[in-house]
Order: structure tokens, then sequence, then C-alpha cells
């Protein structure tokens, strides 16, 4: 098993694990001084190209903003989302996700889970290509946000469809829009370790979308916290460059030749 997942999978019952999201360079090289994990998702298609859907993200996407990314990781875990409908039967998995390991470098890759799809995970994981599994709110499969594990049903569910992910072989378990409660459960019965968004304190690690937590994508639910205002800073900022040009202050003698 490469080095870098068993430094992921030991962390459990030690200490968190911090993962973001990246979709280029600039972001990737801040992120890797810090996370464990670096997640190019398929959410930069509603955070970045202002698309309603995930389902709009293809393989040249992924593989074109992975590029930018890996030029600015170097010690973080570099997971890639597997776009929707790219791992819809083994073959199609297998060939996928070589070319995304092939054309990146990335270390392992994402998918989300439909509670059927757990022989995908194996096949990937029997042809050497690590997996990170996606419970709860699973974007690819669900439309609307809804956060799950409230009902004793429920939680028996998520519960089954987490241990069949880890049977299957993934390394670690995305746990989006869970509840507090369920999320515990979840984390408690699994031997991998899980990755929290929206899903509590309770779960190894915690991941967000970058653009979120910065405060610059717009999108901010009750699961989201803004660290910083960027949109704020950015306006301010082009503002005053605005106002430079027009009054002829910008650019001043020390900007030109
Ligand atoms: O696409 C994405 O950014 C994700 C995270 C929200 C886990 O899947």
């Amino acid at each position: 098993m490469n080095k870098k997942i068993k430094n992921i999978i030991n962390k459990k019952n030690k200490r968190k694990i911090v993962s973001l999201t990246a979709y280029s360079k600039n972001i990737s090289k801040i992120l890797d001084k810090y996370c464990d994990i670096v997640l190019v998702g398929d959410s930069m298609a509603n955070v970045l190209y202002g698309l309603e859907s995930t389902h709009k993200i293809n393989l040249d996407n992924i593989i074109q903003h992975t590029n930018s990314v890996k030029k600015g990781v170097h010690n973080a875990l570099l997971v890639v989302d597997m776009p929707k409908a790219s791992y819809n039967n083994k073959f199609k998995a297998i060939k996928n996700a070589k070319s995304i390991i092939k054309n990146t470098k990335c270390d392992a890759v994402k998918i989300e889970s439909n509670n059927k799809n757990f022989g995908i995970i194996k096949e990937l994981v029997n042809s050497k290509i690590p997996v990170m599994g996606h419970i709860g709110y699973t974007p690819q499969f669900k439309k609307k946000f809804k956060v799950e594990g409230i009902t004793k049903k429920e939680v028996t569910k998520l519960i089954k469809e987490a241990e069949n992910i880890e049977k299957a072989g993934a390394f670690s378990i995305v746990l989006e829009g869970i509840s507090s409660s369920c999320a515990k459960k979840i984390t408690k019965k699994l031997s991998i370790p899980t990755i929290g968004i929206g899903s509590s304190k309770f779960c190894d690690g915690q991941i967000l979308v970058t653009d979120d937590m910065l405060g610059l994508s717009g999108f901010y639910p009750k699961f989201v916290k803004k660290y910083v205002n960027l949109n704020r800073i950015i306006e301010k900022a082009v503002k005053e460059y605005t106002k430079e040009v027009r009054v002829g202050k910008f650019p001043s003698k020390k900007n030109f030749f």
C-alpha cells in the first residue's frame, strides 16, 4: 500500500485529518503546507464554473484542474473526484481511474456511493487504485441536500453502506450531511477514517470546499464556517485599483519602465 495512504489510515484515533478542496495551483500550494488531504472535487462545477450541478464536469475538466493543483502539492495526499458516469460499470471505472492517475499523478480517486456500487470500489482496489468513498449527501446521485441518519432506519442503512465500502477496500470515506449521532456511530464502527462535511466533530477528519471557508463562493450553509471574507477583501482592492486608474494614480513611476 502507498505510504501516504497508510499514513492517512494510521491517523485514525490519533489525530484529526485535515482536508480541503483545490482546483488550481495558487490555492493548492498553500493547502499543501497544512492539509493531510487535498481533494480536486467535482464541486468545481458549482464553485468555479457556475453550473447548477456537478454532473456537467467531465474527465477532461478534472484532469486539467488536477494538473494545475498537482503543481502545488508535494506533501498532502492528492485525491481526485471521478466525474458522474465515469464509473458506472467496472470497465469504464478502471479505464477512467487509470487515465486520471496516469495523466495527473494523483494518489487516489473518490467515488460517490449509490448504495450499490461497492463492486466498482472492489474492482478499482484490486487494480491497485486507492479509493475514497462518499456517503450521505452525494450530489451525483441525489438532487436535494437533506441531513441523513435521523431515523433508526436511516442510521442502520448508512452504517451498512459505510461497512460495505470499507469491506470493498476503500481507505477512507467522506460523510456528507449526516447527523452527529450517526456520524459518531459510523466512525466508531469503521477501522478506516471518516472525513466529515456537515457531519459533526465526531468524524476522524474534516473537509470543506475552500472557496466556501474563504468567503469567496457566496455559499454559506450552516456547516460552513467562513474563516475570512475574501469577497470583501478582493472587492476593496479592485475598487482601489479602479479609482487609481481613473485618476491616473496607477501606474506610477515605480510601475513602469
Ligand atoms: O466535490 C467536492 O468538493 C466534494 C467535497 C464536498 C467532499 O466532494
